[in-house]
């Protein structure tokens, strides 16, 4: 595949003030640099410092603005001190995006109720709990929130019974911010990204001996690329998209068309 242009306006989130947790690596990272690349200034929430901080030496390097917020985004206190620290450091706070995510690849059988727990907390509880702490920021500046999901969320998906979901809960919890605050001109949106190269979900959940028979389950036969899932949030966030709330954008290749039981064979 020949390199993707993007069609976007540059300088499109120029004076945009953006947070983005899991900032530090993989998806959220990507979309930490493409915000940034497009004008905005970026806070990077994360657990690690050290991975913040390196993603917000990149986007300094190449002339944007970034700072870094080490916080599990599980701790709702935390995330409500950074959220407002943030807002106060880039004069506002105009658009949220919830990439934070803990997955591993286990059988429902043999999962601990920990095991689920934590998972449901960093994903759902976590989006939550950023949104919530944003709110009051976003309705002064009628912003955005992108919420970052996965095609587990409606296709079942063997050994992932703990990610669907939450990821489930993070659709349906986009909806119902959605209808809440319209009437504040929030918009609240989610992208559903399917197999993307290059990041930490597909280290740990498409070993490479399944990519293969993996890939043969993707309707455009190969996976999709962060720019592309960067093009996705770029257009929810922009002037494009004003009239779109409380919607699950998919970027997966159609992944999702042929339903769980493809995965299932895949998976063997
Ligand atoms: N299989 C089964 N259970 C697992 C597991 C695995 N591969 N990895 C962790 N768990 C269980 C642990 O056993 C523990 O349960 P227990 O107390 O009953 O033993 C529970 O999950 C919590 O694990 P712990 O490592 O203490 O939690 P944590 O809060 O430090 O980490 C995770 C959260 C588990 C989601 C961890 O994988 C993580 O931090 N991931 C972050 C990065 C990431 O997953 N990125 C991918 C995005 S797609």
């Amino acid at each position: 595949m020949s390199k993707p242009t993007s069609v976007f306006v540059t300088g499109l989130l120029k004076e945009k003030s953006a947070l983005v947790t899991g900032g530090g690596s993989g998806i959220g990272a990507g979309i930490a640099k493409r915000l940034a690349e497009q004008g905005a200034r970026v806070a990077l929430v994360g657990r690690t410092l050290e991975k913040l901080e390196s993603v917000a030496q990149e986007i300094r390097a190449a002339g944007g603005e970034a700072s870094t917020h080490p916080c599990d985004v599980r701790e709702y206190a935390k995330v409500e001190a950074v959220v407002n620290a943030a807002a106060t450091l880039h004069g506002g706070l105009d658009i949220v995006v919830n990439s934070a995510a803990g997955n591993f690849l286990a059988p429902a059988a043999t999962l601990s109720a920990n095991g689920f727990r934590s998972v449901i907390d960093i994903d759902l509880c976590g989006t939550f709990n950023v949104s919530r702490a944003a709110f009051a920021h976003l309705m002064k500046t009628r912003g955005h929130i992108v919420n970052v999901t996965a095609t587990q969320a409606s296709v079942p998906t063997p050994l992932q019974c703990h990610a669907g979901a939450a990821k489930a809960g993070i659709e349906k919890l986009t909806r119902d911010l959605a209808l809440e605050w319209g009437r504040f001109g929030v918009r609240v949106n989610a992208i559903a990204p399917g197999p993307i190269d290059d990041t930490e979900g597909m280290k740990r959940l498409a070993p490479a001996d399944a990519e293969t028979k993996l890939k043969k389950r993707v309707p455009l036969e190969r996976w999709g690329s962060i720019f592309e899932i960067c093009e996705a949030v770029t257009f929810l966030v922009s002037p494009s998209a004003t009239y779109v709330t409380g919607a699950t954008l998919l970027v997966d290749g159609g992944t999702s068309l042929l339903g769980g039981g493809a995965l299932f064979d895949a998976f063997g």
